[in-house]
């Protein structure tokens, strides 16, 4: 049987200027600092992942990494062989990880070239009950492809992620019981569109948009409802322009979900969400991510030794 990954654990960015990115990241994203090692932040949630960002120098802003968990080193074993046998060239042996990292795993780049690494065994916070207004954990990122046939039969056949929903513009993939963890774009990749933090609430979501405001950042999308997935969103930007979104009420699915066709999601003419009560996207939020690359120097595992 197949083997599949069975969550999203971590994002590793690259900032130049990674502390002031770190201090936006705790001070006003509402995450929290969980140890620094050789200029890396680490940066957890709520949930009991150790930490679901990290965040290094990078000579303009990246997105580093996608990591991965799968559920015990055989499991590695297994996702390490699907993941040669789709013919992937550039891939790490599995090995022993440091701790924070995990006790077990490997790295490889996909496709078009985004490093991903997979772990298990990692030592995770005994607390992890949700807390009113902080995220508790990505839910997920949406990423834009150059070739994104390529993308999704790599993500599908040697992480086992599933198809659930195809619009027009994206594929949505899953590994869990969240609707979606990986969007894939169908063209201006490899970049970035944006990460998503999930927030235990709706209004979380909302008491995020204001401390944007406070911190001088608009909303650049929302707050809206989408229509696959079902999650209420609101988009914003980073640090040097990351674009980032909050999220809440991640559709639960399961085997008997049936996969969306871009003809079951269309809008009404002038809506892009189920609420419409605010324009689509700003341009500002869909260019800023085309800048956001996948291809910064460094894929091993262990490269932030
Ligand atoms: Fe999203």
């Amino acid at each position: 049987m197949k083997a599949k990954v069975s969550a999203l654990r971590c994002v590793d960015l690259g900032f130049a200027d990674p502390d002031k990115a770190a201090a936006f990241f705790t001070r006003a994203w509402n995450l929290d600092a969980v140890g620094e090692e050789a200029g890396v932040h680490l940066l957890r949630a709520t949930g009991p992942f150790h930490h679901v960002l990290s965040i290094r120098k990078a000579a303009q802003p990246a997105m580093i990494r996608m990591v991965f968990d799968a559920a015990d080193q055989t499991t590695v074993d297994t996702l390490h062989k699907q993941v040669a046998a789709h013919g992937l060239k550039t891939i790490d042996p599995p090995t022993t990880l440091r701790q924070p990292h995990g006790e077990y795993g490997f790295g490889f780049k996909d496709p078009e070239g985004r490093n991903i690494a997979i772990v298990c065994g990692v030592k995770d916070h005994a607390d992890g009950a949700d807390q009113p207004d902080r995220p508790r954990k990505v839910s997920h990122v949406n990423i834009n492809a150059g070739d994104s046939d390529a993308t999704l039969a790599c993500y599908r056949d040697a992480l086992g992620l599933k198809v659930s929903d195809t619009t027009r513009k994206f594929h949505f993939m899953t590994c869990n019981a969240d609707h979606h963890n990986i969007v894939l774009g169908y063209s201006g990749g490899p970049t970035l569109n944006h990460i998503a933090f999930e927030m235990p609430d709706l209004e979380s979501v909302m008491k995020g948009a204001g401390r944007m405001r406070d911190d001088g950042r608009g909303i650049e999308w929302g707050p809206g409802r989408h229509g696959p997935g079902n999650n209420v969103f609101c988009y914003f930007l980073g640090p040097e322009d990351m674009p980032i979104e909050y999220t809440a009420e991640m559709q639960q699915v399961d085997a008997s979900y049936r996969p969306g066709t871009p003809e079951d999601w269309t809008w009404p003419s002038g809506r892009l969400d189920h609420w419409g009560i605010t324009k689509g996207p700003s341009e500002r939020i869909e260019s800023a991510g085309l800048k956001i690359n996948f291809t910064a120097d460094g894929w091993r595992l262990d490269d932030w030794r």
